[in-house]
């Protein structure tokens, strides 16, 4: 069969190795934001376009024949690609436009939560003026989360006692929202940790990953602007250290819940990846935000771990037949680290040369915003390559990607304390130290 892959980051390059490891027969085509050469190795074509571009999408499916679509990033799916894929007779993986608010829209996410009677959501209010939101600070006090309500590529959010640090600070950047037309959530803040814990769904039946443990910040200890993800890590056991049994319960049976409250909404299922960003709280699972596909990182710690058949799950989660596909990881730990150019997220270096071949085992590295210039590799300006370790123990893993992500040489940097026994610790820690 014919499979176009939608973008061209290290996500994307993860999604194309699982492909590629399928038993299948298959031709695997990619439409690109970028040449990925990790991936244009795996794919039969890889071409450079538009990928918002629903028309121009839809077209090139035909063009290549594609049966099966599977979208990697959230931006054509907030356009409503999936949508015209499906009404073009091409299966897809991604949920349709409507669907995709649950990444798109924080207000449609917050209500949808409310009216299902969901658990682990916040006390909310929405705006679009100044109107009430003094009142509404007083209420939350000194923990509150101002949101902008749409994709804002995670620099939409401010938190109090990290990026606002008075009410007048919060005021100000509300009004700066409204001054922009746009329309914020603010809500009550929690105190935690943060983990990632994704589903497959076919409109009804969820399969849960393992769950993963992003890393936001740019620099060591969790400092510095936020960025896509600097790197995560996940346990041999499918949970992460500073969880409980009941953690990983309640997060999955939101993820279900909220599965079902969207079908019951729009009368038809989600068919894709439902990734939940969870925050582990004394009060148990709060949720954080959902997004519509893979993460990325996170899908570099768990497609590397599949023991199933992925051309498989993605026809099952299309036909809906994904109650009798039998989804297994295997038990090992793994930890990701991204190698970024200098100066990222704010003035990131482009365009400059980087040499990644002394990076041992080339199975485990992942391709991002690269470019090929006169015939050498450069960064594109945003995250560069990651390499992922695999081993029994997060401890184990964390020495082989740093071995590996400090080989790739140019001018980029790393954090060198994601997956490290003193940072997981302190997770833990800071957990006991709540709970
Ligand atoms: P989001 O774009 O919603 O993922 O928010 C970006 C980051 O802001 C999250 O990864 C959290 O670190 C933080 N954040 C968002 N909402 C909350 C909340 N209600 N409480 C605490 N932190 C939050
Ligand atoms: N790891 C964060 C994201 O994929 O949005």
């Amino acid at each position: 069969m014919k499979i176009l892959l939608i973008g061209s980051g290290a996500r994307e390059h993860a999604i194309a190795r699982a492909l590629d490891r399928s038993l299948h027969e298959k031709e695997i085509y990619c439409l690109a934001s970028n040449m990925n050469p990790g991936i244009a190795e795996l794919c039969h074509e890889l071409t450079v376009g538009n990928i918002n571009d629903s028309e121009f999408v839809v077209n090139h499916a035909n063009e290549v024949g594609a049966s099966l679509a599977i979208v990697g990033p959230e931006n054509p799916l907030a356009t409503g690609v999936a949508d015209t894929l499906w009404d073009a007779g091409i299966k897809v993986v991604g949920p349709k436009k409507n669907l995709a608010q649950i990444e798109t829209s924080k207000t449609f996410t917050r209500n949808l939560l409310e009216e299902y009677n969901i658990p682990g959501g916040p006390k909310y209010k929405t705006f679009n003026s100044m109107s009430g939101v003094l009142e509404f600070l007083n209420v939350l006090g000194e923990n509150y989360v101002v949101k902008y309500d749409g994709l804002a590529g995670g620099k939409g959010v401010r938190v109090s006692g990290e990026h606002i640090h008075s009410h007048n600070e919060a005021l100000a950047y509300c009004q700066e929202l409204v001054d922009k037309d746009g329309e914020f959530v603010i809500e009550e803040k929690f105190i935690g940790q943060e983990f990632s814990l994704m589903s497959f769904c076919d409109g009804e039946t969820l399969k849960h990953m393992p769950a993963v443990q992003d890393h936001k910040r740019a620099y060591e200890g969790d400092t510095g602007p936020n960025t896509g993800g600097m790197g995560t890590y996940s346990n041999a056991d499918h949970s992460l250290p500073f969880l409980t049994h009941e953690d990983i319960a309640e997060a999955q049976a939101i993820n279900m819940a909220t599965a079902k409250a969207l079908k019951n909404k729009f009368g038809e299922g989600y068919k894709g990846v439902l990734y939940g960003g969870f925050m582990a709280t004394a009060d148990g699972v709060k949720l954080i935000e959902y997004n519509a596909r893979f993460g990325d990182p996170e899908a570099m710690n768990v497609l590397p771990l599949l023991d199933a058949d992925f051309i498989e799950i993605c026809n099952s989660i299309a036909d809906g037949t994904l109650n009798n596909v039998d989804v297994q990881f295997q038990n090992k730990a793994t930890v990701c680290k991204y190698a970024v150019p200098e100066g990222y997220p704010d003035k990131p270096v482009k365009g400059k040369p980087i040499d990644v071949s002394n990076v041992v085992n080339t199975d485990d590295l992942f391709y991002a915003s690269v470019d090929i210039q006169n015939g050498h590799l450069v960064e594109a300006g945003s995250r560069t390559v990651a390499v992922v370790g695999i081993a029994n123990t997060i401890s184990e893993a964390e020495k082989i990607a740093e071995n590996e992500i400090s080989s790739v040489e140019g001018p980029l940097f790393h954090r060198t304390d994601i997956g490290s026994m003193q940072l997981v610790n302190k997770r833990v820690e800071h957990m006991d130290s709540l709970r």
